[in-house]
């Protein structure tokens, strides 16, 4: 009988007490994001907005690595899903294998809790290659574009029926026609929470949900990133014009350039509402595997 080399790390879900070594882990990996144990604290809370989880890989009371992986509740196409949305390993404890036994942990459980698929947005080439390593495949490329906004015009006919916040999903309704990438949860449940804080630049953070004739839809900003969520039989042209509402509204607060992400089906759509002008443009792969 052979056993399993024990790990020299264990794998376990994080609490907010863990908040100082996880932001110590990112200190000594990587100084720019999540530097704080107040900034963790407050990651703690939007993820508990989202419904998420966060498992850490620890050495003792070190801890090297973090992932934080949230479930969706969607229409088809998408259904039901969990989706990571960080995954960071200690830049001195890499290539040991912490990175794939915090996506086998977390799979584990979104299978347990009845999901019917795991999914992601790798980063790199590294992450690609070990969420191949877990099974997941490549089942979608989306285009995320950066876009200048000058003079758009405003769109006749829309009402607004609702102005909506932290309580509101519109995903479980809805399909996320443009914004998708990481599960709607996250960007909404993070663009709230820091408006609510009154985190600087998060006031100009807002979601409507709006009509036009029979067309109903909900345009959402999270600061940087314009989505779009719409009913599932809506069409390409309600998609453009609930799109060109939402670049007039961020116009109208002085903001000049926004971010989508786009299936390749829409990304022609969104290039020809007027005053819409592309300034960059890069390749995001959904990854996914059946659980
Ligand atoms: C990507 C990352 C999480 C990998 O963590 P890790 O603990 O080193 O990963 P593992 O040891 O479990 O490696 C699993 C597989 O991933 C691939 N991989 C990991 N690092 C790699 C690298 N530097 N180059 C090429 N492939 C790599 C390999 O296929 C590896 O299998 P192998 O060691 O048998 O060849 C880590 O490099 C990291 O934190 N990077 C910065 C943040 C990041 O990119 N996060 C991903 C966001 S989607």
């Amino acid at each position: 009988m052979t056993t399993r080399a024990a790990r020299p790390f264990e794998v376990r879900q994080a609490t907010r007490k863990d908040a100082e070594t996880i932001a110590k882990m990112f200190q000594e990996s990587w100084p720019i994001a999540w530097e704080t144990a107040e900034k963790v604290r407050m990651q703690f809370d939007i993820l508990d907005l989202a419904q998420g989880q966060v498992l850490v890989a620890a050495i003792g009371d070190k801890v090297v690595g973090h992932c934080e992986f949230i479930p969706s509740m969607e229409p088809p196409p998408y259904g039901n899903y969990g989706c990571v949305e960080a995954l960071e390993v200690h830049r001195g404890y890499r290539r040991m294998g912490i990175g794939t036994a915090l996506v086998e942990q977390a799979m584990d459980i979104c299978r347990k809790a009845g999901l019917e698929r795991f999914e992601t947005v790798p980063e790199d080439e590294r992450s690609e290659a070990l969420y191949a390593k877990v099974g997941m495949r490549t089942i979608e490329r989306f285009l995320s574009l950066s876009l200048a906004l000058r003079e758009v015009p405003p769109v006749d006919g829309v009402v607004v029926k609702d102005e909506l916040g932290t309580k509101e999903r519109p995903w479980e309704t809805m399909h996320h026609a443009i914004g998708h990438m990481f599960c709607a949860s996250y960007p909404w449940s993070s663009a709230f929470h820091r408006k609510v804080a009154g985190s600087e630049g998060y006031e100009k953070v807002f979601a409507q949900h709006i009509a036009r004739g029979e067309a109903e839809g909900v345009v959402f900003f999270d600061r940087a990133h314009l989505h779009i969520f719409v009913k599932p039989q809506e069409t390409e042209e309600a998609v453009k014009a609930f799109f060109q509402y939402g670049a007039f509204q961020v116009l109208k607060q002085k903001r000049a350039s926004i971010y989508v992400n786009v299936p390749f089906a829409l990304a022609d759509t969104v290039r020809a509402v007027p005053g819409v002008f592309q300034s960059e443009g890069h390749f995001l792969y959904r990854m996914s595997t059946d659980l």
